[in-house]
């Protein structure tokens, strides 16, 4: 009988490089979507401020956003902001607000560097302008890379996403773009912010939440779930890989019987 608990230990004791190796081996998911969520119970328990917490979270970005590109990851999507986030106090929105255009003041020459493309979702108008202008310039400067592509969520909201969507099938149905019966789940989901992505293969939840909070509702119809209790700023290379073998063992049958 195999002993699984001496597996586990030999697999924990491989150093990052050749645990990537082995992963590489098998299926990559060619998307990811991470709720990255904990920041604020990771600060809470070193009795630091919550905004201390996100800000360890973007480093967790950084490593997590190199794995994923190394893996050969063709799409990496970022819960960063949620139309609901508006809720928080308004220091904690504020430092959320400017982070995008931190992290990439130091980590956008990385990423022309590392071949990766900047893409995001969400509904730009709400968002102050720095945020915006720092977003379109990390997407006009790595606009001819062709790796991973980095798409932040950023004021996004699926059932928002949806109801647009929407509207915007009746729009083009009134003004004759579309014909209604042409209108099916293909054609409907180039509707979506997603449209030139393909729907993630495996979700990743940090912080021991099980629930999507509204988060791709669309687009997670057939998509691996995988739950972690860590807090976002401790999650590791070591446990995105945990999350890619996970996946790899899984069988997908998409409703079918495989
Ligand atoms: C959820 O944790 C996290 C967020 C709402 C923000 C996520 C943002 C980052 C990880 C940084 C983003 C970086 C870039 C580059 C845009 P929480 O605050 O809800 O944690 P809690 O549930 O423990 O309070």
């Amino acid at each position: 009988m195999i002993n699984k608990n001496k597996l586990w230990k030999t697999h924990n004791n491989l150093s990052l490089e050749e645990r990537m190796e082995i992963v590489k081996k098998g299926p990559i998911p060619s998307h990811v979507a991470i709720i990255m969520d904990g920041n604020g119970r990771w600060a809470r328990k070193r009795a630091l401020p919550r905004i201390a917490g996100h800000h360890e979270g973007m480093k967790t970005v950084r490593k997590i956003t190199r794995l994923a590109n190394r893996l050969g990851v063709k799409a990496l999507t970022l819960y960063a902001f949620s139309t609901e986030n508006w809720k928080r106090p308004k220091k904690e929105v504020d430092y959320l607000m400017k982070l995008p255009q931190e992290f990439l003041e130091t980590f956008l020459p990385e990423l022309v560097e590392e071949n990766v493309k900047v893409q995001m979702m969400g509904n730009q108008q709400q968002l102050p302008s720095y945020t915006v202008d720092a977003i379109k310039k990390a997407i006009n400067d790595t606009k001819q890379n062709n790796g991973l592509i980095l798409n932040f969520a950023l004021n996004y909201g699926s059932r928002a996403e949806i109801m647009e969507a929407v509207h915007h099938v009746l729009e083009d149905i009134r003004n004759g773009v579309m014909n209604e019966k042409l209108l099916n789940e293909e054609t409907f989901s180039r509707y979506l912010m997603t449209k030139q992505l393909p729907d993630p293969d495996l979700l990743i939840r940090t912080s021991g939440e099980i629930r999507l909070s509204n988060f791709m509702l669309w687009q997670l119809a057939y998509t691996e779930l995988w739950f972690t209790d860590t807090l976002w700023p401790d999650f590791s290379e070591h446990h995105f890989l945990e999350a890619v073998e996970s996946y790899q063992k899984r069988s997908r049958r998409f409703g079918g019987l495989g």
